[in-house]
């Protein structure tokens, strides 16, 4: 069942089609570079960008295969959470493609897709917990199969992925610095003791890590030799100046979020002892001491482990069409009034059933 996915929900536009499970033809815009400049993304240019970039994503999707678009059979498309303007985008573009083809709509929850699409390398085993580190949130869920998800624990302020570039930012580095707090880490052994790992002291699964920002705000205000004076605007690691504490200070960094994760997860597998799986996505389940603690955590509690590929991490219309195909397959889809889910707000499931 040939399925197109969108994402258009942040500052990524992704198109992809998927049949079967499997990726017939992919492709991405990044708009880092248009917002790299403005230390973060900027909604009104992030808009923008998707309507300029999808009609040639359109054309680059069926160059190199060999189907039509008269061969999709199911529109898949972001619907939230996200920035609002970018969501309106990808949804007026699926809704025109689903309406001239006369297929189905799918709207797909971003947060969910992140996780379905671990799938994709080998089936999940339910029940699972599942670990969402974006760039925009954190969240605890457990899925009792590919339609039934419930939340377990969320951020109360910052996304993981957010202290990860407020730092970076702090540090002067290119937007998002996640990544390159990352590499400079794996170069040194983190001091435990240097950052704290915020909001432990209690026994719930959310997460806050602006406690966690503030104290690394504090520490390179002590350190300025940490901070670039020039951004680079390549975003490799060849073009920063890195003082010699520096990659100490970014694994402690590492450490403080990746443990943090840790102690919620376990406490989560505590409550949940009949837990099969655990499946780590969003943007920051590319980190290194978070790929390592979530291996850690699958041999201690003996339960598999899901992560996907580096690359299928960070935003991508893979996962949505991915997930699309699921949600099609078991008979669920939207209307044409169907409507676009801002950041903050609970994505319904609101599908209607054939
Ligand atoms: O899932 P994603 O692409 O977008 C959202 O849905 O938010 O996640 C982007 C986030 C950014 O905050 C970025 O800095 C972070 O993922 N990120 C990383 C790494 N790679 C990407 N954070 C830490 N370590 C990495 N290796
Ligand atoms: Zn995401």
């Amino acid at each position: 069942m040939l399925c197109l996915g969108i994402e258009s929900s942040c500052d990524e536009t992704g198109l992809a089609l998927v049949d079967n499970g499997l990726v017939v033809s992919s492709c991405l815009a990044s708009q880092v570079p248009v917002h790299a400049v403005f230390g973060g993304v900027v909604p009104e240019i992030a808009s923008r960008e998707h309507l300029r970039v999808l009609p040639g994503l359109w054309a680059d999707l069926f160059r190199n295969c060999d189907r039509s678009p008269q061969d999709i059979r199911l529109v898949a498309v972001t619907r939230g959470p996200g920035l609002l303007g970018s969501l309106l985008v990808g949804l007026g573009f699926a809704k025109g493609v689903a309406m001239g083809l006369s297929v189905p709509l799918i709207g797909v929850d971003h947060l969910l897709a992140h996780l379905m699409v671990s799938g994709m390398a080998s089936p999940l085993e339910f029940p699972f917990l599942g670990l969402v580190v974006s760039g925009g949130h954190t969240s605890i869920y457990r899925s009792e199969s590919s339609t039934s998800f419930t939340v377990l624990g969320r951020t109360l302020d910052d996304a993981a992925g957010e202290a990860f570039d407020k730092t970076a930012k702090c540090l002067n580095l290119p937007y998002p610095g996640g990544r390159l707090i990352d590499e400079m880490a794996v170069l040194a052994e983190p001091d435990r003791k240097m950052l704290p790992r915020p909001y432990l002291d209690n026994q719930n699964l959310d997460f806050s890590f602006s406690g966690l920002k503030t104290a690394t705000a504090n520490l390179i205000a002590s350190r300025p030799e940490f901070v670039q004076r020039h951004m680079s605007t390549e975003g490799t690691l060849a073009s920063l100046t890195i003082h010699p504490d520096l990659p100490e200070f970014c694994a402690s960094f590492n450490w403080a979020v990746a443990d943090t994760i840790r102690i919620k997860i376990e406490r989560a597998l505590a409550r949940y002892p009949d837990t099969r799986m655990l499946v780590v996505a969003g943007g920051v389940a590319a980190n290194s001491a978070v790929r390592a603690i979530a291996g850690q955590l699958s041999q201690v509690h003996g339960i598999s482990l899901a992560i996907p590929d580096v690359g299928l991490c960070s935003d991508n219309g893979v996962m949505i069409a991915y997930y699309g195909e699921i949600l099609g397959r078991a008979g669920f889809f939207h209307g044409q009034d169907l409507d676009a889910v801002p950041r903050g707000r609970k994505v319904p499931w609101d599908y209607r059933s054939i």
